[in-house]
């Protein structure tokens, strides 16, 4: 059974202390820690790039689960590796001519590689990545429209979840975006393990509450299926 993951998203974080910021979900119980790197050519908004993840790097261990939301993946798998990226998710929708190198090469620089859709995108665009030799190795399913935190919820989005489930029962599956104790349990009955949670997360009094309530949802939906 795939382990439940719970990555609080750090665009949500306070940038200015970004370490300790860090640090304080970690000891809340964050497993991963969701980093959105995302230019203006692919989403209506600006965030971070390789130097800030080298920067955080030097502060933390912690697993740094990185979503590109950008049109290049490519040029950015060697700057990222070498800041110190755990993760590498690239989107499918700017990857169709290139995408088997691009997992060789993520995978070469000892990065687990991930593939994200934005809501539109149908489900059915990820399987040449999941049914080859070189696959990937995490589906992150956008619930809202790339770009900014603290947005709406999109349920229509768990069919998909719940077909890439049926289908691959040991693959990491992401959701991101409008996650929170009152979709948490919408997302882990349809099949997700691995759990992005920004505003209602750092936004929560008692965040390391929100977090064990998110991951006992992944436990409990994974005991009754
Ligand atoms: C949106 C980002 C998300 C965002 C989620 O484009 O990919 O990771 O930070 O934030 P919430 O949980 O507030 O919807
Ligand atoms: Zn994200």
């Amino acid at each position: 059974m795939v382990k439940p993951k719970i990555a609080p998203s750090m665009l949500s974080s306070d940038f200015a202390n970004l370490a300790s910021e860090a640090e304080r979900m970690i000891r809340c119980g964050a497993d991963w820690l969701h980093m959105d790197i995302m230019v203006s050519h692919f989403v209506p908004n600006l965030t971070i790039g390789a130097p800030v993840i080298e920067s955080l790097r030097k502060h933390t261990q912690a697993y740094l689960d990185c979503h590109l939301m950008v049109t290049n993946p490519i040029d950015y798998v060697e700057p990222f590796a070498k800041a110190g990226a755990s993760g590498f998710t690239f989107h499918v929708e700017v990857s169709k001519d290139n995408w088997q190198e691009l997992v060789q090469k993520i995978k070469s620089k000892g990065m687990k590689p991930g593939v994200s859709l934005k809501p539109g995108t149908p489900v059915e665009e990820v399987y040449p990545l999941l049914d080859g030799d070189n696959p990937v190795e995490m589906v992150l399913i956008m619930t809202v429209e790339p770009g900014f935190g603290g947005q709406k919820f999109m349920p229509e989005m768990m069919e998909k979840v719940r077909v890439l489930r049926k289908k691959y029962p040991s693959l990491d599956i992401e959701v991101d975006g409008g996650l929170g104790p009152s979709t948490i349990d919408l997302a882990a009955s349809a099949g997700a393990n691995c759990i992005v949670a920004g505003s209602s997360v750092f936004g929560a009094p008692d965040p390391a509450h929100v977090i064990s309530l998110l991951y006992k949802s992944v436990e409990n939906a994974q005991k009754s299926s």
